[in-house]
C-alpha cells in the first residue's frame, strides 16, 4: 500500500488497474490518468488508465457530491489524479471490472493535451511520441514487445544459454563495411555495433551456449516499413550446432515466442485486432526451401525480374511468405550474397549454409543466420576476398587457432518479430523511440 501526501491531503493508494480483481465489492484507490471522458446528464463516465491497464470510472450525480460531479465533468484529458470507487464487475467491459466513483482528487490539470481522440497524421504522431506513448493501441504494442522480450530469457535460460553482452562500440564490423555508424574512439576510428556476433563466437567457445540481447545500428538509407537505423537484436551463438541444430532451434525459439504471447496477451492482442487463428498455426517444423526453389517459385508466380545471385527484396519475401501460413526457411543462398563468415555447403561451395526465417503475412525476414567457418585458413581467405582488414580481425581468426568447432549461430530481429506477432504495418510502431532516416527526436 502506498501512502501520498497531495496537496495537503493524505491519499491511499490501494491498489492498480490490474489488480482490481482482487477487490470485487471494495472501495480501491487508484492513481491514474484520465485517457478519455463521456458524460451523459447524470453520469460522466471516466476513461482512466495507470501503466498497468484501463479502466472505467463511473461518476453519477446521485453517489458523489456536487463538488465531485462538477470536478469529473470538467476534467481535461490526461489529468492526472487518484480515483476512490467501489469495484464492480462489468461484463462489457473487455477489461471485465469498473469503478463506481465516490471521490475524486486532482495531482495536476493537464491543458490542451495534444493527441485528441480524433484521427492524427502519423507525422504529427512520431513527433509526439513521448505523448503517443500513452494511447491504447501503443500501451498494447509495448506489453507485447515485453512479453516477447521475457519470453526469450525464459526460453534461452531454460536450456542452459548464458548471457553475454557484446560491446556497442567496435572496431570490426561482421554485416560488411557500408552501413557504417563511424565514430571516434579517442585516437582511433570505432563503429556503433551493427551485430554482437562474432564477441557472440568468442564467447560460444568460452560457455558453449550463449546469447546477446542489444541494440545493433545499420546506417541503411532505406525508408520502409521493415527498416529501423537503431534496432535490437536477439543473437544466440552455440558451439557444436551445425545447419540442421541451428534451423531446429530456430523454429523451436519462434514458435515459443508467439505461444507466449498468445497465453499471456491475450487483452492485447484483441486491442490490436489481430486474427490470432492465423498465430495458433505457428508450431514447428516450419516448411524450408532452397534458395534455387524460391528463384523457381517467384518465376512460377510470374516474378521474373530476379535472376539466380540477386538478393530478394520485400516483393519476392512477401510472394514466398504467400505460399505458406507458417514462417518459412530460405536456405543455401549464393556466397556471393552474403557475408565473409558464412560455411560454404562442403557439397557445392557456391551456395553457404545459412537460413533466412521469412514470417508469414508479408513481415519480411525476422531472422538471418548461419553455420560459421570454423577452418583458419578458409576464414583468413574469405576476409582477403572482403578487403576487410585482417588486423582487425585477427582475435576473431583466433578462435579458428585453438580448438576450433563448428558453430552456429543467428540473429533475430525483435521489432520485425513484434510487428508480425501484433499484426502492425510499420516497425515504427514496435519500438519505444524509433530512429529512422530523418528521424532522431523525440
Ligand atoms: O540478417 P542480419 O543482418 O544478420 C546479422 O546481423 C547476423 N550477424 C546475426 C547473427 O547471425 N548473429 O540481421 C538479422 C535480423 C534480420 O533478420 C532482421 O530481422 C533484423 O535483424 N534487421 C533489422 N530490423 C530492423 N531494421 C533494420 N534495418 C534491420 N536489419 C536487420
Amino acid at each position: 500500500m502506498d501512502v501520498s501526501i497531495i496537496g495537503g491531503n493524505q491519499c491511499v493508494k490501494t491498489t492498480t488497474i490490474a489488480e482490481v480483481n482482487q477487490y470485487v465489492g471494495q472501495q480501491v484507490t487508484i492513481g491514474a490518468w484520465l485517457a478519455n471522458k463521456r458524460s451523459s446528464g447524470k453520469i460522466v463516465f471516466l476513461q482512466l488508465r495507470d501503466g498497468t491497464g484501463f479502466i472505467q470510472g463511473v461518476v453519477e450525480k446521485a453517489n458523489v457530491s456536487e463538488e465531485v460531479f462538477q470536478r469529473a465533468k470538467t476534467l481535461t484529458q490526461e489529468t492526472s489524479l487518484y480515483v476512490t470507487g467501489t469495484v464492480r464487475i462489468d461484463e462489457r467491459s473487455p477489461f471485465g471490472y469498473e469503478l463506481s466513483v465516490a471521490d475524486l482528487q486532482v495531482i495536476q490539470e493537464a491543458v490542451d493535451y495534444p493527441i485528441t481522440p480524433k484521427e492524427h497524421g502519423v507525422e504529427f504522431l512520431m513527433d509526439h511520441r513521448h505523448l503517443w506513448l500513452r494511447s491504447r493501441r501503443q500501451h498494447a504494442i509495448m506489453k507485447i514487445r515485453n512479453e516477447i522480450i521475457r519470453a526469450t530469457y525464459e526460453f534461452f535460460n531454460d536450456r542452459g544459454f548464458v548471457k553475454v553482452d557484446a560491446p556497442i562500440l567496435t572496431g570490426s564490423a561482421p554485416e560488411g563495411t557500408t552501413e557504417l555508424f563511424h565514430t571516434k574512439y579517442f585516437d582511433e576510428d570505432a563503429y556503433l555495433s551493427q551485430s554482437g556476433q562474432l564477441y557472440m563466437e568468442a564467447a560460444a567457445m568460452a560457455l558453449g551456449k550463449v546469447f546477446s540481447f542489444g541494440p545493433t545500428f545499420r546506417a541503411e538509407k532505406s525508408k520502409t516499413r521493415r527498416h529501423l537505423i537503431e534496432f535490437w537484436m536477439v543473437e544466440p551463438e552455440m558451439a557444436f550446432y551445425e545447419f540442421e541444430d541451428n534451423l531446429r532451434l530456430q523454429e523451436e525459439y519462434v514458435s515459443y515466442l508467439v505461444q507466449s504471447v498468445l497465453e499471456r496477451c491475450r487483452l492485447e492482442l484483441g486491442r490490436l485486432g489481430r486474427d490470432v487463428s492465423k498465430l495458433e498455426l505457428v508450431k514447428p517444423p516450419f516448411p524450408r526451401l532452397t534458395y534455387d526453389e524460391a528463384i523457381k517459385l517467384l518465376h512460377e508466380k510470374g516474378l521474373t525480374d530476379i535472376e539466380w545471385g540477386d538478393d530478394f527484396g520485400a516483393p519476392h519475401e512477401t510472394a514466398i511468405a504467400e505460399s505458406f501460413d507458417k514462417p518459412v526457411f530460405i536456405t543455401h543462398y549464393p556466397t556471393s550474397l552474403k557475408p565473409f563468415y558464412m560455411q560454404p555447403d562442403p557439397n557445392r561451395p557456391d551456395v553457404v549454409l545459412c537460413a533466412d526465417l521469412i514470417a508469414p503475412e508479408g513481415y519480411g525476414e525476422i531472422i538471418g543466420g548461419s553455420e560459421r567457418i570454423h577452418d583458419y585458413e578458409l576464414l583468413k581467405r574469405r576476409l582477403e576476398e572482403h578487403h576487410l582488414p585482417l588486423e582487425a580481425y585477427e582475435w576473431y581468426l583466433d578462435l579458428r587457432k585453438y580448438g576450433s568447432v563448428p558453430h552456429s549461430g543467428f540473429g533475430l530481429g525483435l521489432e520485425r518479430t513484434v510487428a508480425w506477432i501484433c499484426g502492425v504495418e510499420h516497425v515504427r510502431e514496435t519500438i519505444p523511440f524509433p530512429r529512422l532516416l530523418n528521424r532522431l527526436y523525440p
